[in-house]
C-alpha cells in the first residue's frame, strides 16, 4: 500500500473512534447563561430523555435504573454523563431516530457547562 492510502486509511480510523467530548472541554460564557432549569432543562430531558430514563423497568427500553433526569438534584449529579452523550457534537443520546436540533444540543451544552441554574 503506498504511503497516502495508509495515511487516508489512518484518517478514517481515527475519525470513526472520535472521543466524546467532555463537560470540562466546554466553558460557560463569561456572561454566564440566560438557560435555567424551569425555561429549558426540565422541558429538554422530559421530551428526549425522560420517555426512557423516567419510566418503570418494564417501560425502560433498557436505560439503566440509576440513571433519571427527573429533578434538578438528578441532573446535576449525572451532568457530565449528560453532557457525554447529548450535548454540543455528542448525539449518542437519545437513542434512535427522534434526534433534538443541533441548536438545543448546544443550549443543553451551555447550560450543563454553566452549573445547570
Ligand atoms: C429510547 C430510550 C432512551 C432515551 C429516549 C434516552 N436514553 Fe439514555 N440510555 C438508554 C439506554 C438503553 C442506555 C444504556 C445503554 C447505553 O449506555 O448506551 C442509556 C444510558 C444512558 C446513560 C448512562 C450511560 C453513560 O453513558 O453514562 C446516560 C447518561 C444517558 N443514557 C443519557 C441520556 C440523555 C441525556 C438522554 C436525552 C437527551 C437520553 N439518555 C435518552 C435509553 C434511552
Amino acid at each position: 500500500m503506498c504511503r497516502l492510502q495508509m495515511y487516508a486509511l489512518l484518517l478514517l480510523l481515527l475519525l470513526g473512534c472520535k472521543a466524546e467530548s467532555s463537560i470540562d472541554d466546554y466553558p460557560c460564557p463569561p456572561t454566564g447563561t440566560k438557560l435555567t432549569y424551569d425555561s429549558f432543562g426540565s422541558s429538554f430531558l422530559a421530551e428526549n430523555c425522560q420517555t426512557c430514563h423516567g419510566r418503570q423497568s418494564s417501560e425502560r427500553k433498557g436505560a439503566p435504573s440509576s440513571f433519571d433526569f427527573g429533578t434538578i438534584a438528578d441532573v446535576r449529579a449525572h451532568k457530565a454523563r449528560i453532557f457525554a452523550r447529548a450535548a454540543a457534537e455528542n448525539v449518542t443520546m437519545p437513542p434512535g431516530p427522534d434526534d433534538p436540533p443541533a441548536a438545543a444540543r448546544h443550549e443543553l451544552a451551555e447550560w450543563l457547562a454553566c452549573g445547570a441554574p
